[in-house]
């Protein structure tokens, strides 16, 4: 902060928070997300959040059977995974694709997680690598769950005249412990995508733009596939609705959630929501197809995922019906494909239930 002349464009302030080396809550190695909240259905241990692989491994089964068409209509054998997490998500696709897949290839940011990655992994050889730059060219399929959430966002505040961005301080207040941190404003010529008119004074949003430009990176690559992002947002219309005029950004520890980022950086995880919309427009004018978006209920379901629960248990049912219903993760939680050079690909996932009209 000092470097940066005292004050920090909130982007940067989440980036450290997140992923400062062994300081940011994915980079320390002990974040807890992956388990389910103690007692939860007779899980033991405790954790921050559940992620849709981590809660059941019907996610990645279904999810690859997409990846199978997918790979098909591409004439590929390349996975490539996003922020693979605890790489539950790889397990459940390496296992579920078998030979079908030459190679999986991760981009983590985190060096913590990649090294628990790779202990997961290890029984899938060298057809599992990471890298830390994409190549020029990529060929196959391309995943992300909850990935887009945890890039940081730009916060910008509107008075009701004007636009500022938000940022972070040093608080000097007196009787503020030393180390805390407070809000600071400053005029900006950033703008959220719908006009002035649109929004109430005193609305705090946010704006996207690292997440925008890892979609235009990609798109740049990628000459033939399909790219599978999946996270919890909106529409634009709906995610700059004047009645949500806090935003989305939101911290999660120990299954809480508060909205107050500037308290105990690094012990917890900060996301906001995706504006699915600016993802689509971005991908769009940097030449991929929208191929399909629709929530996670509709595409799990025309994955197949209920005849793959045919002859699963009592608890993995009830798991994965989390996925499913409209409370929990199934309505919140969406699926975008941006696709490249497959002429006519219909992918199967959102063959009922497609929402592209409405971004
Ligand atoms: C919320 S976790 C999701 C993990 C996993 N996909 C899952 O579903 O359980 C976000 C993941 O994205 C990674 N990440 C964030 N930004 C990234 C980026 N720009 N490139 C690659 N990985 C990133 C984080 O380190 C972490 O592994």
């Amino acid at each position: 902060m000092a470097q940066a002349g005292g004050w920090l464009p909130f982007d940067q302030f989440m980036a450290l928070a997140l992923y400062a080396p062994g300081l940011g809550y994915y980079a320390r190695g002990d974040q807890q997300f992956g388990h389910l909240p103690p007692g939860a259905l007779g899980a033991a241990g405790g954790s921050d959040f559940v992620t849709a692989p981590e809660l059941s491994p019907g996610f990645g089964t279904a999810l690859a059977r997409q990846v199978a068409q997918a790979l098909d209509a591409a004439g590929a054998d390349t996975v490539w995974e996003f922020g693979a997490g605890s790489g539950a998500l790889a397990e459940q696709l390496l296992e579920a694709l078998g030979a079908r897949v030459a190679r999986y290839t991760i981009v983590e940011l985190s060096s913590a997680l990649q090294a628990r990655q790779a202990q997961r992994l290890a029984r899938f050889g060298s057809r599992v690598q990471w890298v830390q730059e994409l190549p020029p060219e990529l060929n196959g399929v391309l995943v992300g769950n909850e990935v887009l959430d945890a890039m940081p966002v730009q916060l910008l505040h509107f008075d009701g005249q004007q636009w500022h961005e938000r940022g972070v301080v040093a608080d000097l207040e007196a009787g503020s412990l030393p180390g805390s941190f407070a809000w600071a404003d400053r005029p900006t010529a950033l703008r959220p995508p719908l006009p002035d008119g649109h929004f109430l004074p005193g609305t705090v949003t946010e704006i996207h733009l690292q997440a925008q430009a890892l979609i235009r990176t990609l798109a740049d690559r990628l000459q033939r596939g399909v790219a599978f992002f999946i996270d919890y947002g909106f529409p634009e219309a709906e995610y700059y609705h004047p009645q949500r005029r806090g935003g989305t950004l939101m911290c999660h520890r120990a299954h809480r959630v508060d909205d107050n980022p500037l308290l105990d950086a690094g012990d917890k995880d900060i996301t906001a929501h995706v504006d699915f919309s600016a993802i689509a427009l971005v991908a769009q004018d940097a030449g991929l197809d929208v191929a399909g978006y629709t929530t996670q209920a509709h595409f799990l379901m025309n994955c197949g995922l209920l005849d793959l629960l045919q002859d699963a248990g009592p608890r993995e049912r009830a798991n994965a019906q989390k996925l499913l219903t409209e409370h929990e993760m199934g309505e919140l939680f969406k699926v975008i494909a941006l696709a490249r050079g497959l002429q006519g690909f219909q992918p199967l996932g959102f063959v009922r239930g497609d929402r592209s009209h409405t971004l």
